[in-house]
């Protein structure tokens, strides 16, 4: 993504693997690595083209840019390695200045991509394959992580329901439109951690839940039903979700609730927010469907501010796996 120095995106463009990983049921770290290999220099000039037309400019350079900014965590090693070596690449042949991002920032600034008057303070919920959490976000770069899973992302939760169904992966769309055709109480599946007086929660729990119950009808001759499976499952997990946003929400006494990861775009628990918010008088910002998955957009955004406030990172710097998102970097 390219962004000015007002924070509009010029350009931003996604490139999805989703198809290689889906023949395995899952990301293979080993693909995922190679095929940042494969599309990085295609999706970068890309993007100067689209940002070029955008500004109404005959082309683009990395010279004609101020800076250069790369997710260096947390996440994959393999992928992250991918970018922080590119951009070292782009940033040290252009002679602009590096920016390291934290990719679950990068969910946090999304919240601008629809909402450009969005601010802090704020309780987000992060949600996606590899994250459940709910941050306070006291004010631009000072967050607390108020409690995180245990164990499973919800995501994942629901890649490994959809899985154990036979309906192919990515599983939280796929299990969302089931869902839509079935009845949420028809199963009653385990609110893990429903009651446990803070802020974490637990996944693998509901996961082996469902994955029994469907051998157990299988056993006994049943076909399972999926809608109702698929309703009940993610009613359970929308529950405890609501649930613990509503005690975030009291306990920091934040007056706007956000939500980020790519579970974001789940239909249901963005209606079941959308009951609590206004319950509690409380302002709701939605990303868009498309600011909700990992975009570069966001991680722009991020670089924005970190350029202004010239928080530049050098050229040795390296990936890392893990990042806490409390610690000022
Ligand atoms: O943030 P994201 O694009 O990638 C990372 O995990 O970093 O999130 C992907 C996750 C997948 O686990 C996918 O199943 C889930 O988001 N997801 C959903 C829905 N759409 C995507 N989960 C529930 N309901 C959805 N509609």
């Amino acid at each position: 993504a390219i962004v000015d120095g007002e924070g509009n995106l010029v350009a931003d463009i996604v490139a999805s693997q989703v198809d290689f990983h889906a023949r395995f049921g899952g990301v293979v770290p080993e693909i995922a690595s190679r095929k940042h290999i494969e599309a990085i220099c295609g999706v970068c000039d890309e993007c100067l083209d689209v940002a070029a037309a955008h500004l109404g400019l005959e082309h683009l350079t990395w010279s004609d840019l101020d800076a250069v900014a790369v997710t260096y965590a947390p996440g994959l090693m393999g992928a992250l390695v991918v970018g922080v070596a590119f951009a070292k690449g782009a940033a040290w042949g252009a002679g602009k200045p590096l920016i390291g991002v934290n990719h679950l920032e990068g969910h946090l600034y999304a919240n601008k991509i629809g909402a450009p008057d969005f601010e802090p303070p704020a309780v987000v919920s992060l949600v996606s394959g590899g994250n459940t959490m709910l941050v306070h976000m006291r004010g631009w770069g000072d967050y607390e992580t108020l409690g995180a899973t245990i164990d499973d992302a919800v995501g994942e939760a629901f890649d490994k329901v959809a899985k154990a169904l036979g309906l192919g992966y990515p599983g939280g769309p796929v299990i969302s439109q089931q869902a839509a055709l079935g009845n949420p109480d028809a199963i009653a599946f385990p609110r893990a951690m429903m009651h446990s007086g803070d802020l974490r929660f637990s996944l693998s729990g509901l996961k082996t839940a469902v994955v029994t119950y469907i051998n157990n009808e299988r056993d006994a001759g049943r076909e399972p039903n999926v809608p109702d499976i698929a309703a009940s499952f993610q009613q359970a997990v929308v529950d405890v979700q609501v649930k613990k946003a509503e005690m975030a929400l009291r306990q920091t006494g934040a007056r706007t609730f956000c939500l980020g990861g790519g579970v974001a775009a789940n239909p249901v628990l963005r209606d079941a927010y959308q009951a609590l918010c206004k319950r509690l008088h409380v302002r709701l910002t939605l990303p868009p469907l498309s600011a909700c998955g990992d975009n570069a957009g966001m991680i722009a955004l991020v670089a924005l501010d970190r350029y202004y406030a010239g928080k530049f990172c050098p050229l040795d710097a390296d990936a890392q796996a893990h990042a806490n998102l409390d610690e000022p970097y």
